[in-house]
């Protein structure tokens, strides 16, 4: 027996003798290597030797093991988007969080999916890489006994969509350590792959007659929103970001960037090829990009002629905010607990704190920066989770450089430094993000879901409160605010930990627009957040430390 399957075999039995939920093991191997998402050879970052990488299928409240090999040239972290990592922001993978996994070097990661469905991706913080690849679906199950308010599809298929620029990351990083915007993409993938109508080439799934299909999207790009819709085949809209929604089909839908969500198509159409189609959303040059759906023994190919896209520019976002009003919680469906979600009644909650959070795009001696309130966030030398548990943060960043309003300066002037929010365990917080911009955001919150309750044009005022969504909104952890228009979300900080709240746009977040929610359990008692992990890295001042006494 080798070490690997003795360790295994102890896990097994301690499995067994605490009864512990199922454990799921990955090794994965990171690497350079070379990929044509859009048809031109480029450097790409595989997971054994595959973009996009393993599908992490799982059941609420497993446990999830990934031994990550870095064997690029760079530190590496990987972060698994939307999963809460409930009192275990240790393993968050986000700068803020962790020390990055040198090269050549491995690091494991565990953490257990608790109290969670739905469809999610990981994909990488360090430098630029999330424009290179590493990235896949997180695709966590209901337990056996808890109802699903759908049928059993008969297979389940993971795709990741996106922009690419063919530019590679390396340049792009160099474009913003220099001050300046990467760009335009130069097209979309899906799934890696790019196709033109009509040509030929493997479908990229099959269908049976008669038999219905679940698709979890994803949109992983780097700044662009986009709409896909089948052709010839409604989709009806099932899950989103962990929620189950009210059920309705529809002929295309928008996804924005950061966002996941599944969909049912049923395969009642002719036997035949139909394509999915992908295009940009809001954007000066569109894209767009196929895969094609086969059916069983079909030899007729998809037709030419694609399903037109919703209209664009500013009819485009009252349809897509439209789109965004129509997704209600299915009160009465469970999710990862047996209670129905609406016995959640968040709209009775008294808000405690509100914090209103105002994008902005600036230069600092002449080089671009995003801020929120007019700090552009940069990560100090240490993880600030790790300096704050070790009793040092004071030699590394200042809390609460913000304030819960925006200066009125706030477009004008940015200042660069660490951005870190004390915040209270378990107070039921409102976020208010106002884009006071001309291009569309998305923020998410790590270890949370939160309520999605408004987005509307024009600005925020306490007033506004009367039209929020107050029953049935979706918990959810990314919401997309259109140009000149405000969002609302509320929650509950129950979940003690160093989270990262950020633009899902990626320039924006390299260049700042982020900052960190510290939410510390006063007691510092274990119920409330695990003690630093046996295997945690050290890096920066507290390197060589002694580890502080754990919470008990
Ligand atoms: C994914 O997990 C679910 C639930 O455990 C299981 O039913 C399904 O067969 C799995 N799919 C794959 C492709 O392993
Ligand atoms: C690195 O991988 C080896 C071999 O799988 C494993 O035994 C070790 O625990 C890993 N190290 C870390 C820090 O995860
Ligand atoms: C809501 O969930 C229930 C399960 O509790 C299900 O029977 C019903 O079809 C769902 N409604 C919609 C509109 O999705
Ligand atoms: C919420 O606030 C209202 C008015 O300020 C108060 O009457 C009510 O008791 C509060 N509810 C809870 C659950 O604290
Ligand atoms: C954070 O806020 C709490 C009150 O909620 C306060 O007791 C604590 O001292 C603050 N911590 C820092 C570092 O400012």
């Amino acid at each position: 027996m080798d070490t690997r399957t003795f360790g295994f075999f102890t896990l097994l039995l301690i499995t067994l003798v605490k009864a512990e939920d199922p454990y799921h093991f990955f090794e994965w191997k990171i690497t350079y290597g070379t990929m044509s998402p859009l048809g031109i050879p480029q450097q790409v970052i595989l997971i054994n030797d595959k973009f996009p990488g393993p599908v992490i299928n799982c059941t609420s409240n497993n446990n999830i093991v990934v031994n990550v090999f870095n064997n690029l040239d760079e530190p590496f972290l990987m972060t698994w988007n939307g999963v809460q990592h409930r009192k275990n922001s240790w393993v968050d993978g986000t700068p803020g969080t962790m020390c990055p996994i040198q090269p050549g070097t491995n690091f494991t990661y565990k953490f257990q999916v608790k109290d969670q469905i739905g469809s999610y991706y990981y994909f990488p913080t360090t430098a630029l890489h999330r424009a290179a690849g590493a990235m896949g679906v997180i695709q966590i199950h209901s337990r056996p006994l808890i109802p699903v308010p759908f049928d059993n599809p008969a297979d389940e298929f993971a795709v990741i969509v996106g922009d690419w620029f063919n530019k590679g990351h390396k340049s792009m990083k160099n474009l913003l350590d220099g001050g300046k915007s990467i760009g335009r993409p130069d097209g979309l993938h899906i799934n890696g792959k790019s196709a033109q109508v009509g040509a030929q080439g493997e479908p990229s799934w099959t269908f049976e007659a008669g038999k219905t299909y679940r698709f979890r999207f994803c949109n992983v790009g780097m700044r662009t929103s986009v709409n896909f819709r089948f052709q010839g085949h409604d989709m009806k809209l099932v899950e989103l970001e962990g929620s189950h929604v009210m059920q309705n089909d529809y002929m295309s839908l928008d996804l924005h960037v950061g966002q996941c969500l599944s969909v049912l198509v049923t395969a009642d159409q002719p036997p035949k090829d139909y394509y999915l189609v992908v295009s940009s959303r809001f954007t000066k040059q569109p894209h767009t990009t196929v895969a094609t759906v086969r059916y069983k023994g079909s030899n007729s190919p998809a037709s030419p002629e694609l399903p037109p896209p919703p209209p664009d520019h500013t009819a485009g976002i009252a349809w897509s905010i439209n789109q965004f009003r129509s997704y209600r919680w299915n009160l009465t469906a469970s999710a990862a607990r047996p209670n129905p979600q609406g016995s959640y009644h968040y709209g009775q909650i008294n808000i405690t704190r509100t914090i209103k959070l105002v994008n902005s795009r600036n230069y600092v001696d002449g080089k671009l920066r995003f801020a929120f309130n007019g700090v552009s966030h940069v990560d100090p030398k240490t993880p600030l989770k790790l300096s704050e548990y070790f009793g040092v943060a004071d030699k590394e960043f200042k809390y609460d450089i913000i304030a819960d309003e925006p200066p009125s300066d706030v477009e004008k002037n940015v200042k660069i430094a660490p951005n870190v929010v004390n915040a209270t365990y378990r107070n039921f917080v409102e976020i208010i993000f106002e884009n006071r911009e001309n291009t569309i955001q998305t923020y998410h919150l790590d270890g949370y879901s939160f309520f999605a309750v408004a987005v509307e044009p024009g600005r925020w005022s306490p007033e506004k409160r009367k039209n929020y969504n107050l029953e049935d909104a979706l918990s959810r952890h990314n919401v997309a605010v259109f140009p000149g228009c405000w969002a609302a979300v509320m929650l509950t900080l129950d979940n003690a930990g160093m989270w990262s709240l950020r633009s899902e746009m990626w320039e924006r977040f390299y260049l700042g627009q982020q900052l960190y929610v510290s939410v510390l359990s006063p007691e510092r008692s274990l119920r409330d957040e695990y003690s630093l992990p046996e295997t945690t890295q050290l890096c920066g001042i507290v390197a060589n430390m002694p580890k502080p006494p754990g919470y008990i």
